[in-house]
């Protein structure tokens, strides 16, 4: 059974955009539908790209609701797409506990950084003032805290002869694009 497969993002989705191109015809093809892209903001450069694909797009504005006001909508919203999974792609905002504890385990995040080391934003800016030599890409679960939830898979990303943040950003989401459908694609054939 392809599992049903929510997209959520909040800018330029092209962490999204590798998993439409892997569902239309590439490792996750035959494993998940998405069935909706939604944002928290209309700007979104990512839900035009999502129309592109012809890929039903939502919206619902976060911007001076209260967290657990705008979840609850949001929860209401997604519940007739039945979705199996929600998958974080660039989400830049917090989801309270009665959001979590309707997707136990099945909220899905990609984080620029080592979630055990770094948490919330500008992993990759973090990684350029640390001068760091490599950094990690975690895949992992979201629960209550900010990027805390269990994580799925770490990989890699050396950083030597990195020489600018443009660089890292680079390299970087290379690697976002090929892991975060690799990593999906064995929680959803339930082999992680
Ligand atoms: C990606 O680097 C993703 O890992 C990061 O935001 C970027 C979104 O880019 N996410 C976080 O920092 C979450 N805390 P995209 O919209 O082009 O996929």
């Amino acid at each position: 059974m392809k599992k049903r497969v929510v997209l959520i993002i909040s800018g330029r989705g092209s962490n999204m955009e590798a998993i439409l191109r892997q569902t239309r015809n590439g490792i996750l093809r035959d494993v998940c539908n998405i069935v909706l892209v939604f944002s928290n903001r209309p700007d979104a450069k990512g839900l035009v790209v999502a129309q592109s694909y012809g890929i039903e797009t939502a919206c619902i504005v976060s911007k001076g609701n209260k967290r657990e006001v705008f979840d609850r909508e949001v929860l209401d919203f997604l519940a007739p797409y039945h979705a199996d999974y929600l998958v974080l792609a660039g989400y830049m905002r917090l989801m309270s506990p009665v959001f979590i504890r309707a997707y136990p385990q099945r909220i899905i995040n990609i984080h620029p950084a080592d979630t055990r080391v770094f948490q919330g934003v500008g992993g990759y800016t973090w990684a350029f003032e640390q001068k760091l030599k490599k950094t990690y890409i975690t895949v992992h679960y979201v629960d209550e805290g900010i990027d805390t939830g269990d994580i799925i898979e770490q990989r890699e990303l050396n950083l030597r002869g990195l020489t600018t943040l443009k660089e890292i950003e680079k390299q970087g989401l290379t690697l976002e694009h090929k892991m975060y459908s690799e990593v999906l694609k064995k929680v959803f054939e339930n082999k992680k």
